[in-house]
């Protein structure tokens, strides 16, 4: 079955068509995406009405693209998915209308995903030429890292995830897209962070493979100025809040600045980025305990934060466990991870009717 998808809830229009065989195997054929980031970028972060306007000129000329690379008609698709929620509500209603009325008028059943069971999802995708390739089966443990969240979910079936952990305030992606905006990196600012941490890290200890890991003993992280506080809390579930950390931050970059010295950006950016992803591995240690043997499986935006990537490797060979993490390509917002959690969706029987509507929260 050819499942055609859209996805619309923030600055990314993007269609796809995903081929799921009759073993359940997801080949993605075409996964189309119109970013609007650099539209977003002079006002350092999304305007919702900006981005609504953009999803109604790019939706329809990007599915049909979608279509043409996979090389399908229409006629084809079984099964069309898309986002419904959460998300920036005109954003969202874009891609929720557009779906309804090709669905409908064209008799094929719709399903409606949500965007963080979609960015899960991600995992279950392979290319063609992935012959190893295993999928991730429920139950396991999802830890999703983005702009809007950052939560722990325990995955009990395809279509039931339940939360076993979340951040009380701001999300970890968000955290680095403002505190990276101060220091001059362009919106969205966690890629740019990622490499001027890397930097960081290369400067304090040298090794690259290992600078994650060396940089906790290292002289420099040991001076006091550098020790910013942990975004990991104490408690029964392993909750997270980045808001402390952003204002230690901030504290510091105001320190710089009142006594008129130049800020060294790469160590502030792997400091920073060394209690965040720091406190990532903590939680999920605790999280990976309370469900025994299962896999994890990472997804979101800051999944492709190549610090993180490296620690949770870390942890999981050492726990033994199984990390799936999307391909970089599949991390950030994407027509096929709705796709793939739509066909689970329609498997569940959970079919949407023309009254589906748009919601902009969880
Ligand atoms: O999942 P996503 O594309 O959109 C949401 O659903 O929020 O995530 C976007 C977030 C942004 O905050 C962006 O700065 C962050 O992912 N991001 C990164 C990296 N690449 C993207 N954060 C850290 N390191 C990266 N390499
Ligand atoms: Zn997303």
């Amino acid at each position: 079955m050819y499942i055609l998808a859209m996805e619309s809830s923030c600055d990314e229009t993007s269609a796809s068509v995903v081929y799921a065989d009759e073993a359940g195997r997801l080949f993605i054929k075409s996964n189309i995406i119109a970013s609007q980031v650099e539209t977003h970028r002079l006002y350092g972060g999304v305007v919702p009405e900006i981005a609504s306007r953009a999803h109604i000129e790019a939706v329809s000329s990007i599915t049909y693209e979608a279509l043409d690379a996979a090389g399908i008609s229409l006629s084809d698709v079984g099964l069309v998915a898309v986002t419904d929620h959460p998300g920036l509500i005109g954003a969202l209603l874009v891609g929720v209308n557009f779906a309804k009325a090709l669905a409908f008028a064209n008799n094929i059943p719709l399903v409606a995903v949500d965007h963080i069971k979609g960015h899960i999802a991600a995992s279950y995708l392979q290319n063609e030429a992935q012959p190893d390739f295993l999928a991730p089966k429920p139950p396991y443990v999802a830890l999703v890292v983005s702009g809007g969240h950052t939560s722990v979910y325990h995955v009990e079936s395809y279509t039931e995830h339940i939360v076993a952990a979340e951040t009380r305030d701001d999300a970890i992606g968000e955290s680095f897209d403002k505190i990276g905006r101060l220091i001059g990196i362009p919106y969205p600012a966690g890629a740019g962070f990622d490499k001027l941490s890397a930097e960081g890290f290369r400067r304090a200890c040298g090794d690259v493979e290992n600078a994650y890991e060396l940089f906790a003993k290292s002289p420099m992280r040991n001076k006091n100025e550098w020790k910013l506080p942990s975004p990991a809390l104490a408690g029964e579930r392993p909750d997270f809040s980045f808001s402390g950390l952003k204002t230690a931050a901030c504290n510091l970059l105001h320190k710089y600045e009142q006594n008129g010295e130049e800020l060294p950006r790469d160590t502030f950016a792997a400091a920073y980025t060394y209690e965040a992803v720091e406190a990532v591995a903590k939680q999920i240690s605790i999280a990976l305990d309370m469900f025994d043997g299962e896999d994890l499986v990472v997804a979101g935006g800051v999944a492709a934060n190549s610090h993180l990537r490296r620690r949770l490797a870390r942890l999981c060979e050492k726990k033994k466990r199984k990390l799936h993490i999307p391909p970089l390509s599949l991390c950030g917002d994407n027509g096929a991870m709705i796709a793939a959690q739509g066909y689970y969706e329609f498997l569940a029987g959970h079919l949407a009717g023309s009254d589906l509507n748009a919601s902009a929260s969880d």
